[in-house]
């Protein structure tokens, strides 16, 4: 089936975030979009069957109340980018259709059972999983609402995005025995030894067994998932091609790795946005122009391997004496799940790490380590890609990763094809040396940025600063080589390809019935 067979389809989108946050700031109305290519991309293919798209209103619970009276709000088209001028416009709108959750289920759903009894296990973290009764509660009713909203809109394809959603197929199905449901889980799944310590293993994967086709971004985790269905259902039959039967049905599975928009990060690296923010941050901590930036760019989350990265530079500081004054580290910290504990108290050790390193190595005229927290949009992020010699990106478990890739694309291509000029190729104009990138060997990214990134094993401290040194002693020569193969792979998975991947799983034609 083809694109076409699924903009014919009624398509809901169901998805924990919501992809415009309205909001009320000095009592004017406002409309915050998450930043990122995830949301944008989405949002292009639901305005392309003007569907609906189902999620959890975060933003302020009393917005406009006569716009929005039953949560649902008329979304326009997506606004033509500058760079796209003279294209028409002819897309439809589509429903948002926001579930305004009380206080107590968000607690308990979100905070509780998908942050800190999921996310954990999905991540190989067993330390923060914290098992309260009344969190799988509020996560069924949660998923109850969802799925219920979902089933309103009278979809004919329903689209589940992520780990907060895992039993919403199973009350989707019983509902509309004859819709597609598909997932895409986009964080990694464990292996069954681990999931096996989620006590409500069986039903999660029961609830997820409600689709017709479950995604993830490496064969590795579906493969995972392959394997906790043989041990933890009994009724379902895992066959030698991969695919699940389960209540007279074939389940597929599947692995997409999803990408950025390459040009698109290319062209925010170079836009005069981009220079002008990393002016500031120059002026504004003194940055001198001898010095090498290495930055790491991430959520403030346990999983990304922050306080590891701190411990690698602090160990190359004190066994590299002569590396002091050479480089300032740079971390752009996103807060993020504070009403956790777990996630306050990594707020404050990431802090705390970063102030010793300043305390312990630096001088009068040498901080080693900034941390900047504003909120910068994504030609300002761009900016800071673009003036690294180094990123580090040293999660200890990530499902794909995307700053390792935007970083990569934002060195744009070190050789324009010929005959266009280098802005036109999506390269930047501003001729530099690309930086280096050290990534972590657990992140879904990996599999396709190393060896042209430098792997390390983030739990290795003296493996990990030593090739935080080899990538800042890369000369340039071998800087262009790896930026190229990095852009290579970025632009063959980029997220176009995942999307159209995506539409050829939703489009799926009819739903294949097990012959049991
Ligand atoms: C991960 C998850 C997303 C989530 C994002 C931000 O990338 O896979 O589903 O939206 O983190 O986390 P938050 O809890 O703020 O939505």
């Amino acid at each position: 089936m083809t694109d076409d067979a699924l903009a014919d389809r009624s398509l809901v989108v169901v998805s924990n975030r919501e992809p415009y946050v309205h909001d009320y700031v000095d009592g004017e109305p406002t409309v915050e979009r998450p930043t990122g290519g995830l949301v944008s991309a989405l949002d292009g293919v639901v305005a392309e069957t003007g569907g609906t798209w189902v999620a959890w209103g975060s933003g302020d619970a009393d917005f406009d109340p006569q716009v929005a009276p039953d949560g649902r709000v008329e979304m326009p088209p997506e606004p033509v980018e500058a760079d796209e001028e003279g294209e028409d416009d002819d897309r439809p709108g589509y429903t948002l259709s926001r579930l305004d959750l009380p206080r107590r289920l968000v607690e308990n759903y979100y905070y509780g059972y998908s942050n800190q009894v999921l996310w954990p296990i999905c991540h190989l973290e067993a330390d923060p999983v914290t098992v309260d009764p009344a969190f799988a509660d509020a996560y069924r009713e949660a998923n109850r609402r969802f799925a219920e909203r979902a089933v309103e809109a009278d979809p004919d394809v329903v689209w589940f995005q992520d780990y907060h959603l895992a039993l919403a197929p199973q009350y989707v199905r019983e509902a509309r025995p004859d819709a597609r449901l598909v997932q895409f889980w986009h964080v990694p799944w464990p292996t069954a030894e681990f999931f096996e310590i989620c006590p409500q293993a069986t039903e999660l994967l029961r609830g997820l067994l409600g689709n017709d086709a479950v995604g993830f971004h490496l064969e590795r985790y579906a493969a995972n998932f392959r394997d906790c269905v043989a041990r933890f259902v009994p009724e379902a039959t895992v066959t030698d091609a991969g695919a699940i039967r389960y209540d007279g049905r074939t389940v597929e599975t599947h692995a997409s790795p999803i990408g950025v928009d390459g040009d698109r990060v290319a062209r925010n690296a170079a836009s005069d946005a981009a220079e002008h923010y990393w002016e500031r941050v120059v002026a504004r901590y003194d940055l001198r122009e001898e010095r090498s930036v290495v930055l790491g760019v991430d959520r403030l989350d346990y999983t990304k391997g922050i306080v590891e990265r701190l411990d690698a530079l602090s160990h190359l500081l004190e066994t590299n004496p002569e590396l002091a004054g050479e480089f300032t580290y740079v971390q752009k910290g996103t807060r993020t799940r504070e009403r956790i504990p777990a996630y306050r108290r990594y707020y404050d050790e990431v802090r705390a790490r970063i102030a010793d390193l300043d305390r312990a190595y630096g001088t009068e005229d040498w901080t080693p380590a900034i941390y900047i927290e504003e909120d910068i949009d994504d030609r300002e992020l761009a900016g800071l890609y673009r003036h690294a010699d180094v990123a580090v990106v040293s999660s200890r478990r990530d499902g794909m990763n995307l700053v390792a890739k935007e970083f990569a694309a934002a060195q744009g291509r070190p050789a324009p094809t010929a005959g266009l000029a280098p802005e036109a190729n999506g390269a930047p104009a501003r001729d530099r040396v690309p930086g280096a990138l050290v990534l972590s060997r657990f992140v879904g990214a990996a599999e396709s940025l190393c060896p042209a990134a430098l792997s390390v094993n983030p739990y290795d401290v003296g493996g990990f600063a030593s090739m935080i040194r080899e990538a800042l002693e890369m000369d340039a020569n071998e800087r262009r080589e790896r930026a190229s193969a990095m852009r290579a792979s970025v632009e063959a998975t980029d997220i176009d390809a995942w999307l159209a991947a995506q539409k050829r799983v939703l489009a799926g034609g009819e739903r294949v019935v097990a012959d049991d």
